[in-house]
């Protein structure tokens, strides 16, 4: 296929503006599905993906369009909206030359819809704005066009204004795709040279490298070779993804496709990593940023007799996610486990509910909590870990003030965009959250801009649902890293009976311990169901008892009966510690606070 009628382009989005239902028009009109089956968000593969209405996984489609007398291949990536996700979208957009960037018609410019611009911007990607929901009833394509001219300098005049729900002016997008989106810098005469923007593990044909053909030709039979690690393979088998896998003979410079050929892990096949010939060696491409873990969280089997399965879901699962960072660890109450680090927590939750839903896993999540620092002053402890700096994933491992010259916390730089009647309550949020204002500028009339720093604990586990809360779902939110900074910070424990719970162990800023105490303390007593006895819940920062609360026991003899089955019945959800039990899910409702 001619390099210069190959576009490659990936879809950038906030979270529901419409990239998924785009991408199906765009997959209709091209004929690479039925209008008639009732196609719905087919590039949305994963159960989680479905039930929660959000793309996880990016998915790759190319696609044939008839422009002009001419045929031309257009390769369309979808990409996630979730800012845990930014990750999948940065690799999306170094495969391609050009971005679509929607915005929803009537809620304009979000969070997510700015930090997608930057990346497609810093990349330097031809981008063209589409907005979308033109047929909504409170759609105001005028003022979204005006903040696009605003806020990232593109003139209203590139606008393509669109319904894809209806499939209107859908075909203006293609013909921009064509006539913006550059071909591919790329010629078949060069040696062959491929950049590896995503792969996925497959039982029984092992790894699938989804890739982007930078120079060459390769052929099934071929010996390559993975850049990263220097091994070789023979192609098994490599082709298009229509969205389906299409495997075609060869795969040219400027195509997108898939390949395959004999890796057992992804981690042969490392997002990023550049293939090659063996009898043809070049350069590596530059590659990504590895993703790094921002969030960590122990997990354990509901039963130790699970162990081993769990450890093979954890496995299998983290073969296709190599985002996420494994650590063995052990706790005295839940017995061995695992500590693993996340991109955030959505990508914890979306782990553990692929855990449960593909695997069958039953497993209990911890209390999460983010990567601190600590300065050690004492040269026996700097000894011991070979450094003046350790990082703590494990609040019950945080180090005592005594040998700390200095604690440090991560921060990130968040952005907030919200009509303005809100910002005032906004405001308020985040002085609660220790964040720190950076800025605010209004991008309309009505609408407002606002960065601030935040340490990022504050931030991981509720800040999100509350500022959608307050704001009544209008307010949308995203952040970037922004390095460590120094903290008063101290170490809380949770005790059931006067027995520390582990799992319960988090780090706070000394200004909010007393109130973070109290406020775990009463949602554990809503939490635990009533048992046969009393149940004294404290909180304590070293010996001293900042907290404290006393359940009921469950009363006369016919209600401990019903109790008693109850509790059977609740049994699989339940865990003991010491002599109480918790249900599994409370470490981590323990830390939403209202
Ligand atoms: P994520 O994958 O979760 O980031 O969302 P997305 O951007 O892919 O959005 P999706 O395509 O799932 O659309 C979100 C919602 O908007 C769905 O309920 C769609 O039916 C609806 N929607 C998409 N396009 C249009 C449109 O042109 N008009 C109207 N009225 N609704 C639309």
């Amino acid at each position: 296929f001619p390099v210069d009628r190959i576009r490659n382009f990936c879809i950038i989005a906030h979270i529901d503006h419409g990239k998924s239902t785009l991408a199906d028009r765009l997959l209709e009109m091209t004929g690479a599905i039925a209008k008639t089956e009732k196609n719905k968000q087919v590039l949305d593969k994963l159960q989680v993906e479905r039930e929660r209405g959000i793309t996880v996984k990016a998915q790759t489609a190319s696609l044939f369009y008839n422009h002009e007398g001419q045929q031309y291949l257009l390769n369309l990536i979808d990409t996630p909206g979730h800012v845990d996700f930014s990750y999948e979208v940065s690799r999306s957009i170094s495969a391609c030359q050009g971005v679509l960037l929607i915005v929803d018609a009537n809620q304009g410019i979000q969070a997510q819809t700015v930090a997608n611009f930057y990346l497609a911007f810093e990349a330097q990607l031809t981008i063209i704005p589409v907005i979308n929901k033109i047929d909504l009833k409170n759609a105001d394509p005028e003022r979204v066009e005006s903040q696009i001219e605003k806020v990232f300098d593109i003139p209203r005049e590139e606008c393509i204004r669109i319904s894809a729900k209806l499939g209107t002016n859908v075909d203006k997008v293609l013909q921009a795709v064509v006539n913006r989106i550059p071909p591919p810098q790329a010629s078949t005469e060069d040696p062959f040279k491929a950049l590896v923007f995503d792969s996925n593990f497959d039982h029984y044909r092992g790894v699938v490298a989804n890739i982007a053909v930078f120079g060459g030709r390769v052929k099934k039979g071929d010996k390559i070779v993975s850049a990263h690690l220097g091994k070789a393979y023979e192609v098994n088998e490599l082709g298009l993804l229509r969205p389906d896998e299409h495997p075609t003979q060869k795969l040219f410079a400027g195509q997108v496709g898939y390949i395959i050929a004999g890796m057992k892990d992804v981690k042969e096949a490392q997002i990023g990593d550049t293939l090659y010939l063996q009898e043809q060696p070049v350069e590596a491409l530059p590659g990504f940023k590895p993703a790094k873990a921002m969030v960590f969280a122990g997990m354990y089997p509901m039963d130790q007799s699970e162990y081993t399965g769990l450890r093979s879901a954890i496995e299998r699962l983290t073969l296709n996610d190599s985002s996420v960072t494994v650590q063995r660890d052990s706790s005295l109450a839940l017995g061995a486990g695992w500590r693993l680090g996340f991109l955030g927590l959505l990508h914890m939750e979306v782990f553990n509910q692929r855990l449960e839903q593909e695997y069958n896993a039953s497993v209990i999540v911890t209390a999460p909590t983010v990567p601190y620092k600590a300065v050690l002053s004492s040269a026996k402890l700097i000894k011991e870990h070979g450094s003046g700096e350790i990082t703590i994933v494990n609040p019950a491992q945080f180090p005592d003030r005594s040998v700390v010259s200095e604690y440090l916390e991560p921060m990130v730089l968040g952005t907030i965009l919200t009509p303005d009647v809100y910002t005032g309550k906004i405001m308020t949020l985040c002085l609660n959250r220790r964040a720190v204002q950076k800025n605010m500028v209004y991008i309309d009339d009505q609408r407002v801009m606002m960065k601030y720093l935040f340490p990022l604990n504050e931030i991981v586990v509720d800040f999100y649902d509350l500022l959608k809360s307050l704001s009544s779902g209008y307010a949308s939110f995203d952040y970037e890293n922004a390095g460590y900074q120094a903290a008063d910070l101290i170490k809380m424990d949770i005790l059931l009976n006067g027995r520390p719970v582990e799992e319960l162990t988090t780090v706070v800023h000394r200004e909010r311990a007393y109130s973070t105490g109290k406020a775990m303390c009463e949602r554990l007593k809503d939490s635990i169901p009533r048992q046969m006895f009393e149940i004294a819940i404290q909180a304590a920062i070293g010996s001293k008892v900042i907290s404290k609360y006393t359940t009921d026991y469950g009363g006369d003899i016919t209600r401990k009966m019903k109790l008693l089955k109850k509790q059977a019945e609740g049994k699989k959800k339940m865990r003991r510690i010491g002599n109480v039990e918790v249900p599994k899910d409370a470490f981590i409702s323990v830390l939403k606070r209202k």
